[in-house]
């Protein structure tokens, strides 16, 4: 059997990592500015993580949630104390495609409504109702087209009353900043919108902080910038530090019901113990003021460089529109300089999501490469 070919891959075969470090099969070093699309929040094997991880292994792996899992009571707990929303329920998934279908699945079981608001350019994931709120008609199979989905140009308040005004809405889905999009930043006045929008209608205001939160910001979740509150946030990538796990945070006016939600594998203890390590090592490393540090820092930093159009950043949640395409710049920083980056849907931004732990050296590394590569003909 051979694999079924649907990922563009760089000819790499890592066999090591370690912090912001990844060795391939060569032995040759790599410093990781991307954490496998914004999935290292603490860096590679951080001995907490595997130190948790291992442990729980050794005593037991998986049972199903058809037991007690106290465990999970204790991600529960240390989530709700970190993020701020002590008093709303987890549901725990196993990725982010999974969170956002709960999501929207429970807004409308909630509401007893169909139609859902999302955004240009946004990115929820693959399964059925998460690719129908992407804005990307390539992704979405014949099956999965759905008039339950309207879309709404991003920012744009008069759009959003009227398509409130247009439907019955259920839901509103955004992401905390738009991930995919190119690192797309909501207006503060515009997520209040949708929040005054939801009350007024009593709609859902689902926010996806799947690539967003988990201190990536600088705040646990993008959306506290503004100071909103979401009835519904949905995580994954950072919560498991590469553990597949994600999570539906659920204000306290939803009701539970035996059978309402489900999973096999979501919650195991693996999953867990990794997400407990995850946020232990946010609070003792005080990685959201690191992330709001070194993000200005980079931004300082790069700022003035002739070869960038914009920089869309918070935190160390980075989008570097250049004036050019950006594919000759990202080939080299990885050809020359073993430096990963990421992209974006806009062919000209640059994506940068480092592991929240990464440090001024480890930044200085690719700010002398780029400015040695803007200078050069690419
Ligand atoms: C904002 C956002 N939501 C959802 C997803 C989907 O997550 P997963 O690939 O874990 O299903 C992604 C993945 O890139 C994302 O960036």
């Amino acid at each position: 059997m051979k694999l079924f070919d649907v990922y563009p891959l760089f000819d790499l075969n890592f066999i090591k990592a370690e912090g912001s470090y990844l060795w391939n099969d060569k032995n040759e070093k790599y410093l990781d500015l991307y954490g496998g699309h914004a999935v290292i929040s603490i860096g590679h094997s951080h001995p907490t993580y595997v130190q948790k991880v291992t442990e729980q292994l050794q005593k037991i792996g998986f049972y199903s949630n058809s037991v007690k899992i106290p465990i999970q009571e204790e991600v529960a707990e240390k989530l709700g104390k970190i993020s701020g929303y002590e008093d709303y329920s987890l549901f725990m998934c196993n990725s982010g495609a999974e969170a956002n279908e709960n999501a929207i699945k429970l807004a409308s079981f909630h509401t007893k409504k169909k139609k859902n608001i999302c955004f240009t350019k946004a990115f929820h994931g693959r399964t059925a109702a998460a690719v129908a709120a992407t804005d990307n008609k390539s992704i979405i199979a014949p099956t999965n087209e759905s008039d339950n989905f309207i879309f709404v140009p991003f920012n744009n308040t008069t759009a959003l009353e009227e398509a409130f005004k247009n439907h019955e809405i259920s839901s509103v889905i955004i992401e905390g900043i738009q991930g995919v999009g190119g690192v797309q930043i909501p207006e503060v006045s515009f997520l209040e919108k949708i929040r005054s929008l939801c009350d007024e209608h009593e709609a859902v205001f689902i926010c996806d902080e799947i690539q967003s939160g988990y201190g990536r910001t600088g705040k646990f979740f993008a959306h506290q910038h503004a100071q909103v509150q979401a009835d519904i946030i949905t995580i994954a990538k950072g919560m498991g530090n590469g553990f597949p796990v994600g999570g539906v945070l659920i204000a306290p006016k939803f009701q539970a019901k035996h059978g309402l939600l489900g999973t096999t594998f979501g919650g195991n203890y693996l999953a867990c113990a990794a997400s407990l390590a995850v946020l232990e090592t946010i609070e003792k490393e005080n990685l959201l003021q690191n992330a709001t540090d070194l993000g200005n820092y980079l931004y300082e930093e790069l700022k003035d460089d002739p070869l960038i159009y914009e920089i869309r950043y918070q935190g160390l949640m980075f989008g570097i529109e250049l004036k050019v395409s950006c594919a000759p710049l990202r080939n080299k920083l990885l050809s020359e300089f073993n430096i990963l980056t990421g992209n974006a849907s806009c062919p000209k931004t640059l994506r940068i999501l480092p592991a929240l732990n990464i440090t001024k050296i480890e930044l200085d590394a690719f700010i002398d490469a780029f400015k040695i590569l803007s200078k050069s003909n690419l």
